[in-house]
């Protein structure tokens, strides 16, 4: 996940709508009815949150950020912005008793997808290091390291490895 102050220098204008999935969970994008529950999974989730205002723009701003829906519910969400042929998943999560049900791997193949979509051939993300599950997740989905950010992240402080996928 990206450090939040990058997200306000990066949003600009642009269209996500993408066809929604369909059971036992559907992708869709974001509206800003979902923050509050965006925003509860994030605060539960990560040391350092996001605000609801970073997500409240990033729906504003009409940035690519896709939710999974299970049961009329939020159960996890990806944020990611392109420029040009580059793109980078600045935000992914889902909440912690839907996890190991394929979210997240449909949040990241729906995302690429819509990426893949506007042309972009080289999507980057950070992780952190000690983050086993992500790293999982993204090494299946094809993402491989390519560098590292010396103590990236704050609570705690840990470096980065930075990830690319290429199409
Ligand atoms: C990373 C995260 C999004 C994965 O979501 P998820 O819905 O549980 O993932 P999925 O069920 O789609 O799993 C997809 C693959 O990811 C890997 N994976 C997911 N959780 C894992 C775990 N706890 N241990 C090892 N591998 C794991 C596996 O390769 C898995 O495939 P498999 O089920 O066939 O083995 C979730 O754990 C999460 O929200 N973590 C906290 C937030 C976070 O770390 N975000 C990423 C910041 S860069």
């Amino acid at each position: 996940m990206a450090r939040k102050g990058r997200l306000t220098r990066v949003l600009r204008s642009r269209c996500t709508d993408v066809p929604p999935t369909v059971a036992p969970f559907r992708i869709r994008s974001a509206r800003l009815g979902d923050v509050p529950a965006v925003h509860a999974i994030e605060q539960e989730v990560f040391a350092d949150p996001w605000s609801t205002q970073d997500f409240r723009d990033c729906v504003a701003a009409d940035a690519l950020f896709l939710i999974a829906e299970v049961a009329g519910e939020v159960g996890g969400y990806v944020v990611a912005l392109d420029a040009a042929d580059e793109g980078e998943i600045l935000n992914l999560a889902v909440a912690p008793e839907g996890r190991r049900k394929g979210l997240g791997r449909a949040l990241v193949e729906a995302i690429l997808g819509l990426l893949q979509d506007r042309d972009v051939s080289h999507i980057y993300l950070e992780v952190r290091e000690s983050n086993a599950p992500a790293r999982a997740l993204y090494a299946a989905q094809g993402f491989r390291e390519v560098g590292r950010r010396k103590a990236y992240y704050r609570r705690p402080v840990e470096d980065a490895i930075v990830l690319r996928h290429d199409a």
